[in-house]
C-alpha cells in the first residue's frame, strides 16, 4: 500500500498552461489512493476542464466560491477542513501574489486561508517573472508562511524562453509529496523555520585523481553533477553547506563553502576534518578505489621496444566507511556524530549491491543508481534512485522515478533529515 493511501488532497489548479499536467498528477494521486478533489481558479478552466478532473478524480470539480449547488454538497469551510494537504499545481505568479497577501478572492484562495494543515505548491511561469524580484519576494513569504514549494524546474518553456519557470514534472511532484506527507511534520519545527536551518551538512562530490607522474592521472567520468545539486538543495532548505569536490567544471552554488581536492586521500584529509561540526554527511564522490603505489617524481618515459607497461596500483582509504565508523563510535559514547549518507551506483543487482554496501560499511542511509540506463546517472541533468535505510530491524526503501538531480536531491535530503531528526530525538512535531 503506498503511503500516501486514504490521505484527503485537495488539488488546487490555477490558470497556466501547464494545468493539462494536473490531469496527470489526479492520476497519480488516485493511483496511490489518494482521496483527490479538485479546486480550479477560472483561468484555469480556459487550460483544462473540469469534467477532464472530474472524471479523473471521481469527484465534483469546485469551480465557484457563489455556487449555492455546490456548497449545498460540500461547503467551502467544509472542504478546507476536509483537506489533509492543499497541493497547487500548477501555481500560477498571480496565486503566488495573492496568497501571500492573503486574498480570499476565489475558491481556491478561501480554501487555502481556511485550511490548516500542509500546504505545498508547484510554482509554474515564464523565466522572467519567476525571477522578477516581486514573485521572488512573494515566494519567500510564502515559505515563511509555511508553504513548501515544489520547484520551479529549468528548461524550456511553452513560450519558448528557457529558464527556471517551468512546472516540476507530475512524478516529481507526487514523488515530493509522498516524502512531504509522511516526513515533513516531523521535520518543520514551530515557527516555519527550514527543516534544515542550524545544520552543517558536508558533501564530497566529484571524481577524484589519482597521480601516475606531474602529468598523467588515473580518475573516472564523474560530473560532480549530483553532489552540486545535494549542495544546491542543501542551502534551499537552509543548511550550512561545505563542498568537499574532485576536479569538475561546475561553478560553486551560492552560499556554499567549497574545498577543492584531487585525490582520494586529500579528500579523506577534507573529510576527516569536517566531522566535528557535521550534522550529516553525504559521500557522493566517485572515489577513486586504487591509486599508483608510486608517484614519479618525473614524466614518465617510453623504452623502445615496449609494448607493456605495469603499474602497481594501492588500495585507497574508503572515506565514508571511515567517516562512518568514526559517527558509530561517537554514537555509542553518547557523544553528537553525524548522519551518514552513501550513493552505490552500479550497472546491476543494484538494490542487493546496495543493501551490501549499507550494513557493511555502516552507513545510515545509500542512494542505489543503475548507472547503465541511458540517459540517467554520470554527466546526465535526470537521475533515478532508490533510497535505502534502517528502519527498526529491517531496510526500508523508496523509489523515486527519474526526475531532474535537483529533485531528486531534495528527496534525499528530506529523507535525511528525517533520520537525523529522529536521531537525534527530536520526535514529532506539527507543521504548523
Ligand atoms: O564501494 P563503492 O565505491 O561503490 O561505494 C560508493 C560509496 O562509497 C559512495 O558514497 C562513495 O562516495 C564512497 N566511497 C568512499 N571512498 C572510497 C570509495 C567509495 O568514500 N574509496
Amino acid at each position: 500500500m503506498h503511503s500516501l493511501a486514504g490521505r484527503h488532497i485537495l488539488l488546487g489548479i490555477s490558470g497556466g498552461i501547464a494545468a493539462y499536467k494536473a490531469a496527470i498528477l489526479t492520476r497519480l494521486l488516485k493511483k496511490a489512493g489518494c482521496d483527490v478533489r479538485v479546486a480550479m481558479t477560472e483561468g484555469a478552466q480556459a487550460f483544462i476542464t473540469p469534467l477532464t478532473l472530474q472524471a479523473l478524480s471521481g469527484n465534483p470539480v469546485h469551480t465557484s466560491l457563489l455556487d449555492p449547488e455546490a456548497e449545498a454538497g460540500m461547503g467551502h469551510i467544509e472542504l478546507a477542513r476536509w483537506a489533509e494537504v492543499i497541493l497547487i499545481a500548477p501555481a500560477t505568479a498571480d496565486l503566488m501574489a495573492r496568497l501571500a497577501h492573503g486574498h480570499a478572492d476565489d475558491l481556491l484562495t478561501t480554501l487555502c486561508l481556511a485550511n490548516s494543515a500542509c500546504w505545498v505548491m508547484a510554482p509554474a511561469m515564464n523565466q522572467a517573472m519567476w525571477a522578477h524580484p516581486a514573485t521572488q519576494r512573494n515566494a519567500r513569504q510564502l515559505e515563511s508562511d509555511g508553504w513548501t514549494l515544489l520547484g520551479p524546474d529549468s528548461g524550456e518553456q511553452a513560450c519558448g524562453d528557457v529558464g527556471a519557470g517551468r512546472m516540476l514534472e507530475p512524478e516529481a511532484i507526487f514523488s515530493a509529496l509522498s516524502t512531504l506527507m509522511d516526513e515533513l511534520p516531523a521535520l518543520a519545527p514551530a515557527g516555519n523555520v527550514l527543516p534544515a536551518a542550524g545544520l552543517t551538512v558536508t558533501i564530497t562530490a566529484g571524481p577524484t585523481r589519482e597521480a601516475l607522474d606531474p602529468v598523467r592521472y588515473l580518475s573516472n567520468h564523474s560530473s560532480g553533477k549530483m553532489g552540486y545539486a545535494l549542495a544546491t538543495e542543501a542551502i534551499a532548505l537552509g543548511a550550512k553547506v561545505r563542498l568537499i569536490s574532485g576536479p569538475v567544471a561546475l561553478p560553486t552554488p551560492e552560499g556554499v563553502e567549497r574545498i577543492d581536492v584531487e585525490s582520494a586521500l586529500e579528500m579523506q584529509t577534507a573529510a576527516e576534518g569536517a566531522l566535528d561540526d557535521s550534522d550529516i554527511f553525504i559521500g557522493c564522490a566517485a572515489v577513486a578505489d586504487f591509486r599508483p603505489a608510486e608517484i614519479a617524481t618525473h614524466k614518465l618515459k617510453k623504452q623502445a621496444g615496449e609494448a607493456q607497461m605495469h603499474v602497481v596500483l594501492t588500495r585507497n582509504p574508503d572515506i565514508i566507511a571511515g567517516i562512518a565508523s568514526h559517527s558509530h563510535e561517537r554514537r555509542m559514547a553518547g557523544q553528537p556524530s553525524p548522519l551518514v549518507v552513501g550513493f552505490a551506483a552500479e550497472t546491476r543487482d543494484v538494490i542487493c549491491y546496495a543493501r551490501d554496501k549499507l550494513t557493511r560499511k555502516r552507513l545510515d542511509m545509500i542512494v542505489a543508481n543503475d548507472v547503465s540506463t541511458p540517459g540517467l546517472g554520470f554527466g546526465s541533468d535526470s537521475n533515478a534512485a532508490t533510497l535505502l535505510w534502517h528502519e527498526h530491524d529491517t531496510i526500508a526503501q523508496q523509489a523515486i522515478d527519474a526526475c531532474p538531480k535537483l529533485a531528486l536531491a531534495r528527496e534525499i535530503l528530506l529523507r535525511a533529515l528525517t533520520l537525523h531528526h529522529r536521531k537525534t530525538d527530536i520526535g514529532p512535531r506539527k507543521r504548523r
